[in-house]
């Protein structure tokens, strides 16, 4: 497959002299979205592919990404866990050895707990939660970094969460972790300004899938809190996975070529509160 330079679009004729950009920002480009074979990460993938990305959906749960990549063409599985930082530089340089180049990193796999006050809050739910979304996190971060550098440049954007802009109860290493992946965005980003490469952010609010619903039903009776949490916010209804595939889509897209160090939240209006209201 042919690759075109970052950001560039398809044109066509519109039969009236003009052009017409066709969706396909990504035509030919190499993506990694980490966690990418469900909920918000399956979303993002199969957005990528629809615009014509080379998509490598890394995730531990080898049979959905395989299944996945049955479905989005030019996309392939690999097995990583994020927790592991020698499996994420391998996966990085695995990446590059077979497909030339990575573009773009969409740095998105994380992982939940049960709700429990922070006084009884555990070492080992402490350490759980934070060895994949705050050190996992990290590790996916730098070796990213490592990769679009040997690339030329290109964008990354971390999957961040309402959680990590305001005060939620009840989930503190997650709070701890996702607060850290919008302060590790600004650093990124400051720090590879001049490099090409552009680090931005996705708050997801609360969004309908695997992770939401093993949440929600961790507190008790999880069919009542979800229904409090489906209309909580200022826009009615869920956020769905393609709610944040179409803003992280859009980072990492040469549309926001002067957007970097961002955190954008994607919450049906729920950060104009300023604070999230579940009913817990
Ligand atoms: N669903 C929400 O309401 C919500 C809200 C805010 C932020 N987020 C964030 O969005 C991201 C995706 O969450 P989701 O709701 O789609 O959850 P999900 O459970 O549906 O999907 C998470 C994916 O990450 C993978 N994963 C988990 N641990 C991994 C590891 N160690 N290495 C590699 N892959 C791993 C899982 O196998 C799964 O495919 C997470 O970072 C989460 O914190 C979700």
């Amino acid at each position: 497959m042919t690759s075109r330079p970052f950001g560039a679009s398809l044109e066509r004729a519109d039969g009236w002299g003009g052009a017409v950009t066709a969706r396909a920002r990504f035509d030919g480009q190499v993506v990694v979205v980490t966690g990418g074979a469900s909920g918000i990460g399956e979303a993002i993938s199969t957005a990528f592919a629809d615009e014509g990305a080379r998509v490598v959906i890394a995730d531990i749960q080898d049979e959905l990404a395989q299944a996945l990549a049955e479905k989005l063409p030019g996309a392939t599985p690999l097995h990583l866990d994020v927790s592991d930082p020698d499996a994420v530089d391998q996966a990085f340089e695995a990446v590059l050895a077979s497909h030339g180049a990575v573009n773009v990193v969409a740095n998105n796999a994380g992982i939940n707990d049960k709700r429990a006050p922070l006084h009884e809050t555990d070492n080992a739910n402490w350490r759980r939660v934070t060895s994949v979304d705050g050190d996992g996190f990290f590790y996916v971060l730098r070796a990213g970094i490592r990769a679009l550098l040997a690339s030329g440049g290109g964008a990354i954007v971390n999957t961040a969460s309402t959680a990590g802009l305001v005060g939620v109860p009840f989930i503190s290493p997650y709070t701890y972790a996702k607060a850290g992946v919008v302060a590790l965005t600004r650093t990124a980003a400051y720090e590879y300004a001049g490099s090409n490469i552009r680090v931005n952010a996705v708050a997801p609010g609360t969004t309908l899938t695997a992770l939401m619903k093993s949440y929600a039903a961790s507190g008790g009776d999880g069919e009542a809190y979800l229904k409090i949490a489906e209309n909580s916010n200022p826009i009615p209804g869920w956020t769905l996975p393609e709610d944040i595939a179409n803003a992280v889509l859009f980072l990492a897209s040469d549309e926001a070529r002067r957007i970097t160090g961002h955190t954008l939240p994607v919450e049906g209006g729920q950060m104009t509160l300023g604070v999230i209201q579940r009913g817990n």
